[in-house]
């Protein structure tokens, strides 16, 4: 059986005290609630990562950069390497997010090159694909999702590729309200599994877990769990809220 995810991106959100209230909220509920059959992992923005590590330490919650370097080391001011991202408690990064996309350029080669590193320095990459809205409309979604993973992922090897989480996130709906349809997200997500058989074979395609993002929020997270190539979400705006965040956690059933 394929491994349950919901994972928390807080994006450029929260201040230190922000950051400790909510990784305890959310802790707190789990263990109250005891919730297990699921893994969650947390995302916070940089700053916080050791911290919310150290809190989380012990807890089964994992925690991931949203973003690391294309390097390892050196004269990159301001970047932040995957060996640095590892030694203070992170276990996950995001790579490819449709924002890291947009705003900061980054292309299927260089997410390629984050992807191996990320790898190479124990860090899970939840690699991330999607389409914009005009490649939606104009009926190039699957070309574009594809390209995205025949670039930035099917260049490593059966062993590494087994290790990655996909998550796939339209542009159109990440934190627009507009969420896939069950119909739009169980096409897309059975279309990857389908292009990972491919190249990888079925036993490969089969155990790789594929999380939906995009709008996902406490009333719509039981339809989306409940498809059958569907295996959790990554969450934005609503894992910014402990409450709304553990009630999509509760989704799976
Ligand atoms: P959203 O963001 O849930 O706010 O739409 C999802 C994401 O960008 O990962």
């Amino acid at each position: 059986m394929r491994t349950k995810i919901v994972a928390g991106n807080w994006k450029m959100n929260t201040n230190r005290e922000e950051a400790f209230s909510l990784a305890t909220e959310v802790s707190g509920m789990l263990k109250n609630e005891q919730i297990s059959a699921v893994k969650v992992i947390l995302a916070p923005p940089f700053v916080h990562i050791g911290a919310v590590a150290q809190l989380l330490n012990g807890t089964g919650i994992g925690v991931a950069a949203q973003n690391c370097a294309s390097e390892v080391s050196g004269a990159y001011t301001g970047e932040v390497s995957a060996p640095m991202i590892h030694s203070v408690g992170a276990n996950f990064v995001l790579i490819g997010h449709s924002e890291r996309r947009a705003y900061f350029n980054e292309d299927n080669a260089l997410l390629a090159k984050k992807t191996q590193l990320a790898l190479d320095h124990h860090l899970t990459p939840i690699f991330c694909v999607g389409e914009t809205l005009p490649e939606r409309e104009s009926g190039k979604h699957e070309e574009t999702v594809f390209s995205q993973l025949e670039e930035g992922l099917f260049i490593l090897p059966d062993t590494l590729f087994s290790k990655v989480i996909i998550a796939y996130e339209p542009v159109w709906a990440i934190g627009t309200g507009k969420t896939a349809s069950p119909a739009q997200a169980q096409e897309m997500h059975a279309f990857i599994r389908g292009k990972i058989s491919n190249r990888y074979g079925d036993a490969i395609a089969q155990a790789v877990s594929i999380l939906y993002g995009g709008s996902c929020n406490e009333n719509n997270a039981t339809e989306l769990f409940a498809l059958p190539d569907v295996d959790g979400g990554l969450i934005g705006g609503a894992s910014l809220k402990s409450r709304s965040f553990v009630n999509i956690i509760k989704s799976f059933s």
